[in-house]
């Protein structure tokens, strides 16, 4: 059973699909009201519309500190205050490592890495303020617990999301600011599309679906994950049930990765 959140005043990032659709969703059916933020504003009002009145929606670019304040701006005017921050938004590239450049490398790093810094910074300034205390989430990888080639570059900006998820849990703990980190393994969203594309433009797969199904079918638990398998490990970092917790990537990948 999922823990009432209707205490939790929420901003997800990258909500506007897939895995943050799946837990802004989440967080609202628990109780929760929730800011669904996205690049693609479109698709965030659209996820907002269909959640109903506990939702908002923000036109958000992780990579850009002012527009995530607006983010974060939102749930303060529209709710009173943010108590979970979800910093979920990111992007993959497929490239054998000898052929990652160095724009790519800022490409992956700015997003995946960088904007959750900023994301992690703007929220633990507005919960300082408050005096409140809250839940930073942030979404990770199994590729921040392992390296995969052709993903050198998004397995370093996962790892720097781990260490990013360490680093404030250890400064913020004093101020009852808890950080902690999801781990998905291979979760059947777009992004997905985009790594199947990329394996078969580099020779590397030849179906469609290939090399999704051969990296799926490293899960022990037998399938490929869903956006909504992340969905209960989210609500329940948002959760007094995790109130004791900070500091962890948790392993959500169906069993990929034992770490
Ligand atoms: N799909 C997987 O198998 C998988 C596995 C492990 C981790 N993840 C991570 O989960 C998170 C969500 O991935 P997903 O599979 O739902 O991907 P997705 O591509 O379906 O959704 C990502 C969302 O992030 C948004 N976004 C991209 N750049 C942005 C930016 N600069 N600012 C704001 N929003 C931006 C996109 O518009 C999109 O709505 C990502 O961090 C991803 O790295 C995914």
């Amino acid at each position: 059973m999922i823990e009432d959140l209707s205490k939790v005043r929420a901003v997800v990032t990258g909500a506007g699909q897939g895995i943050g659709a799946a837990i802004a969703r989440g967080l609202a059916e628990a109780g929760a009201r929730v800011v669904v933020a996205d690049l693609n504003e479109d698709n965030a009002r659209d996820v907002a519309a269909a959640i109903g009145e506990r939702a908002r929606y923000a036109k958000v670019d992780v990579r850009n500190r002012e527009s995530v304040k607006a983010a974060i701006g939102v749930a303060v005017h529209a709710f009173g205050g943010l108590d979970a921050m979800f910093n979920n938004a990111g992007i993959a590239q497929v490239r054998p490592f000898l052929s990652i450049t160095e724009d790519d490398f800022h490409t992956v790093i700015d997003v995946n890495a960088m904007g959750v810094m900023i994301g992690m910074q703007e929220a633990i300034k507005q919960m300082l303020a408050q005096g409140t205390g809250g839940s930073i989430v942030n979404t990770a990888s199994i590729a921040g617990k392992q390296g995969y080639e052709p993903l050198g570059h998004y397995c370093a900006s996962k790892f720097a999301v781990v260490a990013l998820t360490q680093t404030a849990a250890r400064a913020f703990g004093k101020d009852k600011i808890r950080v902690n980190a999801i781990c998905p393994g291979v979760v059947d969203t777009n992004m997905w599309k985009t790594i199947d594309q990329g394996f078969r433009d580099n020779k590397l797969s030849t179906g469609v679906d290939e090399a999704f199904e051969r990296f799926a079918a490293g899960a022990v638990l037998g399938r490929a994950s869903r956006p909504d398998d992340m969905v209960g490990v989210a609500c329940f970092l948002a959760s007094s049930g995790s109130a004791f917790m900070t500091g962890q990537s948790l392993m959500t990948d169906g069993g990929m990765v034992f770490v």
